[in-house]
């Protein structure tokens, strides 16, 4: 069951108005992504990230739960080339192996994540990108018989060599 705390229309006014758009995150992605066809950007909420994938990828979809977010993405002028879906993060609706980037800005930790990253898995193409952007790594990622330690380890080792490569 997702969680619902982004529901009413003032507070997705809100957020567009105030949410930091993080182009440099966007720029390092593109460095890590080897093909540039679909992207996707879950939990997309108003689109703000959504919006700067898109002179980079053929397509971009932004998906949320929540329609208030939604309704003010689809507000907010779009490249052409960008569009939107109501759906929750664990039922992505592309099919196996179609997408190159799988993208959550400030989104995975509300999500039922050993669900989302199988399905993020199941529609990346082989060798595509998942990209988890977040404030902190407070939260645990669980997969298939991968330890939580090694995935958190993983992700730490990550902000690590991010942060190294700001300085
Ligand atoms: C903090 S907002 C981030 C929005 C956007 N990614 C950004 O960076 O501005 C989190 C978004 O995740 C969405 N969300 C929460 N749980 C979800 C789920 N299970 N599936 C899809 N979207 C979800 C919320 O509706 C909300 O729009």
């Amino acid at each position: 069951m997702a969680v619902r705390v982004f529901e009413g229309k003032d507070h997705a006014a809100a957020y567009l108005q105030y949410r930091i758009a993080p182009d440099e995150l966007i720029t390092l992605l593109q460095r890590l992504t080897h093909q540039f066809n679909l992207a996707v950007d879950v939990g997309c909420g108003s689109g703000q990230g959504t919006i700067l994938l898109a002179p980079y990828f053929t397509k971009v979809v932004g998906t949320d739960v929540s329609p208030a977010q939604l309704e003010m993405a689809l507000a907010n002028s779009s490249p052409p080339n960008v569009s939107y879906r109501e759906c929750p993060a664990e039922e992505l609706p592309f099919a196996s192996g179609e997408v190159d980037l799988v993208m959550a800005i400030a989104a995975a930790h509300w999500f039922d994540r050993k669900r989302f990253l199988l399905e993020a898995d199941r529609v990346l193409r082989p060798g595509g990108c998942l990209a988890l952007l977040s404030y902190t790594m407070d939260f645990e990622l669980e997969y298939g018989g991968v330890s939580n330690t090694a995935l958190n380890d993983i992700c730490e080792e990550c902000i690590v060599v991010y942060n190294h490569s700001l300085s």
